[in-house]
């Protein structure tokens, strides 16, 4: 396991650069894409083999359909076809479902062999690439996985910029995320400029946000929990309601607003949500809600323990607490974006 945190590079046209950190022995590569990325992983793979390395280009299933244990074992089976030694490296070039994916493969293949990610989507520049946490889901989301840094992470501007508004909507939610838990200028940032904010400074921020926390609490014992600020809801609402992983935290964070109004006196619940509109994010959900089996998951969820679910509360914007909370709270909180009647 690796436990030293990557460096982390973010700039513009930087894959078009040395992408990997020199490695004495480094003979072979395996380069993961998807296809939303298939094209830049491909112009990379061309490089490395320009450069002497015996370079494979592995392309998973789109989405989350990469995260299964069959695409695991499927990956493994072609890094062992193509000899991959302890010396080689998994390069991951796509969003955050490839990047757990690849940091998964990379981490348990020969117990462990060298991983590089270049993150294509916002949400896996600013969140996914970051941290360490790599997993396949396995019944529940993310439910086997492991803690591993990749050596590297790459983050090229240029990339960002061109993606489509969907696609950086759901990233913005995860840059909200890391300026309410630990950066006030961030949250003044999105507020100005919504979604054409400058994305070298919302990834540089949110990035440092990420990494301060993870340096200090790797193996989330306290502190990284509070990167879960509107999963505990968002993630059950993700699976109920079917929404893309950063619509369903935009979700969560207003429930979890009403929460830390109701329980950490929080003020600014209206503040945000406004944020959160201004995105282009929903902040309710539309339709029929089965709010009993959202109940259901969020007591499920993994961060429950012997006394109830653990859920992120804001006293202010950069001041998190972990509260624990009771069946009282979350069905308050899921109040705020239930459906309109
Ligand atoms: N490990 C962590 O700490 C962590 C944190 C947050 C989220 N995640 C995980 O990240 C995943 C969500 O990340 P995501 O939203 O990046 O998902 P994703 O990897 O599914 O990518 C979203 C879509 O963007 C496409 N795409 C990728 N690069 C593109 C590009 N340059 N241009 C156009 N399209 C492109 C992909 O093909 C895909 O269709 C979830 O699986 C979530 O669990 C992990």
């Amino acid at each position: 396991m690796d436990v030293t945190g990557p460096e982390v590079l973010i700039g513009r046209g930087c894959l078009e650069g040395e992408v990997l950190p020199a490695r004495a022995g480094r003979r072979r590569v395996a380069v993961l894409t998807q296809p939303g990325a298939l094209e830049t992983a491909t112009r990379l793979a061309d490089r490395l083999t320009e450069g002497g390395l015996i370079t494979g280009l592995i392309t998973v299933p789109d989405g989350e359909a990469a995260k299964t244990m069959t695409i695991a074992e499927t990956t493994f089976r072609e890094l062992n076809r193509l000899g991959l030694t302890r010396h080689d490296t998994v390069l991951a070039v796509g969003g955050g479902a490839l990047t757990d994916l690849s940091g998964f493969v990379a981490a348990t293949y020969l117990r462990g062999i060298e991983a590089v990610y270049c993150p294509t989507t916002l949400l896996g520049a600013v969140d996914a690439a970051i941290g360490g946490k790599t997993a396949v889901n396995v019944g529940g989301k993310n439910l086997v996985g492991v803690f591993s840094h990749p050596t590297r992470v790459l983050i090229d501007i240029d990339i960002l910029e061109a993606l489509p508004a969907t696609i950086r909507r759901q990233g913005m939610s995860e840059a909200l995320k890391a300026g309410l838990i630990g950066d006030v200028e961030l949250v003044d940032l999105l507020e100005r400029d919504g979604l054409s904010s400058d994305l070298e400074e919302v990834v540089g921020r949110a990035v440092s946000v990420k990494t301060a926390i993870v340096e200090d609490d790797f193996r989330e014992s306290g502190r990284r929990a509070f990167l879960n600020y509107g999963h505990t809801i968002g993630h059950a609402v993700e699976v109920v309601a079917g929404l893309s992983h950063g619509e369903a935290v935009a979700v969560g964070m207003v429930a979890a607003g009403r929460a830390s109004t109701l329980r950490a006196s929080f003020t600014e619940e209206d503040r945000v949500r406004t944020i959160i509109e201004g995105l282009g994010l929903p902040v309710r959900l539309d339709g029929d809600l089965d709010a009993a089996q959202v109940l259901e998951l969020v007591w499920l969820d993994k961060k429950r323990d012997a006394s109830g679910v653990r859920m992120v509360l804001l006293e202010a914007i950069g001041q998190p607490v972990l509260e624990t909370a009771d069946p009282a709270l979350i069905d308050e909180a899921l109040a705020a974006v239930a459906p309109p009647s």
